[in-house]
């Protein structure tokens, strides 16, 4: 199995870190390809019973890797297909499944976080979601799922002003639900995750289906659906080129 995700086992606990590290753990289709294994092989392992998503180095992820907008707008959407599947991955996964946000999260390192089932954050962690600045716009439903973990004002906040937040507002506004110190986030995790394990796994599935049943699971699709539409013109536009390039030349001046 690929070094793009490392794993960690304590007990019934399976932690899964993001390793991409010189790119700052930005999901290109390899990197989102393993992890949505990564993800299918702890469900399915019945030594597992909660898992943690944390991310290597300083990072927690990068967001898409850039390279997948520039091959989306060059019309070649197949091949970066992985990285549009990652929330729906996280999102498919019965067991409980819990981010530590160790450091910055960027675009769909943010985007991803509702599909998780609690995300907890270190205090230094922050949290941008740049799309506009970017001359695209949301994605994976989150039009949807952020105005419904912070709120419409607090979402439009964050989406149009695209700037980062500290942890302390994003626990504040509720897009993470504790934060912890650096040193102590992984193991503060790992200890809520025990508890977790604890109970009876039967009824933590269903517990854990019902919280995503219902409207839960069409209103992100139909807001995902929208998105969609709209970044099919985005990708590959003036406005989404120039700020790629702009990102991308930006180390060589
Ligand atoms: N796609 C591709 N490469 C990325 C990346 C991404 N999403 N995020 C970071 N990288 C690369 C950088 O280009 C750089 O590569 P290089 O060393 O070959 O030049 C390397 O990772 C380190 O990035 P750097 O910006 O120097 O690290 P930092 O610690 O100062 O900042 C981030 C980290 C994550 C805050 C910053 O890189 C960032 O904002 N990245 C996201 C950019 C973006 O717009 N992503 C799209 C999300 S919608």
């Amino acid at each position: 199995m690929s070094e793009l995700v490392l794993r960690e086992d304590h007990g019934p606990v399976r932690t899964l870190v993001l390793h991409r590290p010189e790119k700052k753990n930005a999901f290109d289709p390899a990197h989102a390809s393993a992890f949505a294994a990564a993800l299918a092989e702890a469900d399915a392992d019945p030594t597992v019973r909660v898992i943690v998503v944390t991310g290597a180095g300083n990072v927690f992820c990068g967001g898409a890797d850039v390279s997948v907008f520039l091959a989306i707008g060059a019309g070649r959407m197949e091949e970066v297909l992985p990285v549009k599947g990652v929330p729906h991955a996280i999102g498919a996964v019965k067991k409980p499944i819990l981010a530590a946000v160790q450091g910055p999260a960027v675009g769909m390192g943010v985007t991803m976080l509702p599909y998780f089932d609690v995300v907890y954050a270190s205090t230094n962690a922050s949290f941008v979601v740049p799309f506009v600045r970017l001359g695209l716009v949301q994605e994976f439903g989150s039009s949807w799922t952020l105005s419904r973990a912070l709120g419409r004002q607090r979402a439009a906040e964050l989406l149009l002003r695209a700037t980062p937040l500290d942890a302390d507002t994003a626990e504040r506004w509720g897009l993470v639900a504790r934060t912890f110190a650096p040193e102590k986030l992984l193991d503060e995790v790992r200890t809520i995750a025990n508890d977790m394990a604890s109970a009876p796994a039967g009824a933590l599935a269903e517990a854990k289906a019902l919280l995503r049943s219902g409207e839960l699971e069409r209103a992100p699709a139909d807001a995902e659906a929208a998105e969609d539409a709209a970044l099919s013109k985005r990708y590959g536009s003036p406005e989404n080129v120039q700020a790629v390039q702009a990102f991308l030349a930006r180390r060589k001046r």
